[in-house]
């Protein structure tokens, strides 16, 4: 089992260092929720269908990230607060490559 440190600032500005099984198919969403670090119901809305917007989350680290589908696009056209470094982060999945990954959440929408 691999583990990798990503480091999540909240939506009240508070820096977290948690660690993230790559082995368990977890995406980024699903790490923040298992942390509690977002309240229940303010993030993972639409269970990660990139359908809601509510784990938009701003990619502070230069990390590779996995491509944008065309779903997450769409999604972030229309979601608020979004900036150039906006993700999804239900459509982000937990790899070793992304070891030293840091986001912000992005306010509630
Ligand atoms: Fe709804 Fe990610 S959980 S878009």
């Amino acid at each position: 089992m691999i583990d990798i440190k990503i480091n999540i600032t909240d939506r009240n500005g508070n820096k977290h260092e948690v660690s993230a099984p790559t082995d368990m198919a977890m995406n980024l969403m699903e790490v923040v929720r298992s942390y509690e670090l977002a309240p229940e119901g303010t993030i993972g809305v639409c269970g990660g269908m990139a359908m809601c917007a509510s784990c938009q989350c701003y990619v502070l680290s230069n990390t590779e990230l996995p491509e944008m589908s065309d779903d997450e696009e769409a999604m972030l056209s229309e979601a608020f607060d979004v900036k150039a470094n906006s993700r999804l982060g239900c459509q982000i999945q937990m790899t070793p490559g992304l070891n030293g990954l840091e986001v912000e959440l992005a306010p509630e929408c």
